[in-house]
């Protein structure tokens, strides 16, 4: 029984940890321990007494709260505020129940006084050592309750102020950079208020006092939800840290009428007494296995005809390429932008989703039959959220956007943002892409998401068939995603063979929430392979290799040998995206042998134990390594980039091996044991922009 209910509270037990919570002798619940699982029951702490620090601070400052919900001498971040419709904004949230079902345990409290209900589910997965938390608020009343802050959870880590935070920050062609900064005292805030998860940072934390890549105590976790988040590290003036994240509650409120109720998404976190690798490892695991709605699988070799025809698309251009990425040995062809009508650059066209007449004239058929007679798979760009004002969709249906009636609508790339909270809206996308997808076997889609939110507004119909949101306007941040989830599991149930890819503008979409309805993420438009190599470190922070799509392209410098190039791409679920025309005959030949070595470890890469040798951010060499989960064999990638003459590269130590098993290195006759390899070490001598992928199989 993973849930253990006693006198003192409530003790989740995952394999290796346990998290601990209780209620004090105040009832008040607060939180008890969080780390390695111990011996006895007994071993967990009581829950800590009521004590405050002089009148200046009551117990909410000093005493661990699970979910603090504003009200009395509160002054730290809250998990919930809310208005009563008297126009209280007090809260008291008082201890009711405890329910254990399976390996959830949910507490239920109520406001003293009002006719609030708040629930708190945690979900222990045992095999996982994570713990996954959320929220639910009902409204047992007649009058409605303002919902001001709702978060998934507050996550405490053990007694200190001198954590630091590792999160990922960059921008639109620069995503995911990992950083590791000391937490000061006070609140450090990240964010999105773009509508989307965002390329700016990331709905993740880890904490840790120390931890390295293999050794150290980590705390880290996730928010699942693909729109406006909030996650805020506090370190307080009593010594203690944690992290609240949730929905941000930037320009939100919900309305709770009587009898309905209100859910969060879903924070999950774990804790990990081996460093971030194995805190990467956990997440992958539980993403291959619980979240991706295809489970743990490898993703075939795809190309991709963006970079190489961008707008110019017809079906003797993308035949063209078709024959020669077939002869290559891809195994996915997919066509981008440009397909649809009236789409010949970024000015016109979306909303429009039949094929251009101009350029396919007898549709998307005879293409698709070609790719197929390739032995390929046919895949298919699309940008369902977005609408072009020059489209027949914007003409008909002005009034389906995202906008305020009487302000300019902000366009970006040329494009504005369909109401996606509108059922009739997603009934036209449902018709739409469903027409396309029973028409033919198209077997991947890439869904696209390319601006950000302006002018916020909903405005209400004039004949009041839709939901009026009045003013309820702000629900609007958490309405739209919700569309978006119901649009795209539509479309999956119909669908379910169809593999989907998450792209918004390259990673400005990429969590947990949409790895529920995406297999893939696109990472980043920048395809550069010296600029991948950090973008994709902090990518694996949270997501397995399968979820990387990476392309090999010919952006940026192409002094950077094919090599380089594909090497870095393995590193994922390798995509081409070069202009094949224009490579000579040569590269790709030695493109088709690249490909070939791929598939020969794909398996190993996508599904397996990845870590992260050496980082990127060292400057200049890394290297990253993955295990088969049987430990039968192993890949490691060397990247160096530039380095100054006369450089000494680092030793690589493998890792992860079986380490009495003997391992043979592909290509020579160097045998040993797998603590051998992990021990010793290996020498990998490299020029500038040179790589190098070994291979371990075990020979016995
Ligand atoms: C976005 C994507 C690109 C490409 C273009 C097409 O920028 O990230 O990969 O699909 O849109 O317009």
């Amino acid at each position: 029984m993973p849930v253990h209910a006693s006198s003192s509270g409530w003790i989740l037990e995952s394999r290796r940890t346990a998290y601990a919570l209780g209620l004090n002798s105040d009832r008040l619940l607060v939180h008890r321990y969080w780390g390695t699982r111990l011996p006895d029951l007994s071993d967990y702490p009581p829950a800590a007494d009521s004590v405050g620090w002089a009148s200046f601070n009551g117990p909410g400052q000093v005493v661990p709260e699970e979910y603090a919900a504003y009200g009395g001498l509160r002054y730290l971040e809250p998990c919930l505020k809310a208005t009563f419709a008297d126009g209280v904004r007090d809260l008291v949230l008082v201890y009711r129940e405890a329910d254990i079902a399976d390996e959830t345990l949910t507490l239920t409290l109520a406001d003293a006084h009002y006719p609030l209900t708040v629930r708190l589910h945690y979900r222990i997965h045992p095999d996982f050592d994570l713990i996954e938390r959320w929220a639910e608020f009902v409204n047992s009343g007649d009058q409605p309750i303002t919902l001001e802050r709702a978060l998934s959870a507050c996550w405490h880590v053990p007694p200190g102020d001198d954590y630091r935070l590792t999160h990922l920050t960059g921008r639109w062609y620069d995503e995911m950079h990992l950083r590791r900064d000391p937490l000061p005292h006070g609140v450090t805030l990240l964010e999105s208020r773009r509508l989307t998860t965002s390329h700016h940072h990331n709905p993740y934390f880890a904490l840790d006092r120390g931890a390295t890549e293999t050794t150290g105590d980590v705390y880290f976790g996730a928010l699942a939800w693909s729109g406006n988040w909030k996650l805020m590290a506090e370190v307080t003036d009593f010594g203690s840290t944690r992290v609240s994240l949730g929905l941000n509650d930037w320009d939100f409120d919900w309305t709770l009428d009587g009898g309905a109720s209100f859910t969060t998404p879903p924070s999950l976190a774990g804790y990990s007494d081996s460093g971030f690798g194995a805190a990467s490892r956990t997440l992958h695991d539980y993403i291959r296995q619980r979240v991706l709605p295809h489970g743990p699988i490898a993703h075939k070799v795809l190309y991709n005809s963006w970079e190489a025809t961008y707008f110019d698309v017809d079906v003797a251009s993308q035949a063209r390429l078709a024959d020669l990425a077939a002869a290559m040995g891809v195994e996915l062809f997919v066509v981008d932008d440009g397909w649809f009508h009236g789409r010949n650059d970024d000015r016109a066209g979306l909303g429009d989703w039949w094929p251009d007449a101009a350029k396919f004239p007898d549709g998307l058929g005879p293409l698709v039959e070609h790719v197929n007679r390739l032995g390929m798979d046919f895949g298919l760009w699309i940008e369902p959220e977005m609408v072009n004002p020059n489209s027949d969709l914007y003409r008909g249906h002005p009034d389906w956007v995202i906008h305020f009636p009487t302000r300019a609508r902000t366009e970006a790339r040329n494009q504005l943002i369909l109401n996606l909270a509108r059922e009739d809206v997603r009934a036209y996308l449902v018709e739409k892409i469903d027409a396309l997808l029973s028409a033919h076997p198209i077997r991947f889609i890439k869904w696209d998401m390319n601006r950000n939110i302006s002018e916020p507004g909903w405005p209400a119909l004039g004949d009041r068939q839709q939901p009026v949101l009045g003013d309820r306007q702000r629900e609007l941040w958490v309405r739209y995603v919700e569309g978006v989830y119901a649009l795209w599991d539509d479309l999956r149930q119909r669908h379910p063979d169809v593999i989907w890819q998450s792209c918004s503008g390259g990673g400005g979409r990429a969590d947990l929430g949409i790895l529920r309805r995406a297999d893939q993420i696109w990472v980043s438009d920048n395809t550069e392979a010296p600029a991948r190599l950090a973008i994709q470190e902090g990518f694996s922070l949270i997501f397995p290799a399968n979820v990387m799509e990476a392309w090999v392209t010919d952006s940026g410098d192409r002094h950077v040998p094919l090599k380089f190039r594909f090497h870095v791409s393995m590193c994922g679920t390798l995509g081409i995206g070069g202009h094949l025309l224009k490579w000579t005959e040569s590269e790709r030949a030695e493109a088709a042998r690249l490909i070939a070595q791929y598939k020969a470890v794909r398996d190993i890469i996508q599904l397996g134990d990845q870590y992260r040798l050496i980082s990127p951010r060292m400057g200049g060499f890394s290297a990253v390594q993955y295990v088969a989960k049987d430990q039968m064999a192993s890949v490691i990638f060397a990247f160096r980039t530039h380095l100054p003459t006369p450089a000494i590269l680092p030793r690589l130590y493998p890792n992860g091996l079986d380490p009495t098993a003997r391992y043979r290195l592909e290509g020579s006759s160097e045998t040993r044991s797998g603590l051998g390899w992990m021990r010793v070490g290996i020498d990998i001598a490299l020029t500038d922009f040179d790589s190098a992928m070994l291979v371990l199989r075990r020979s016995e």
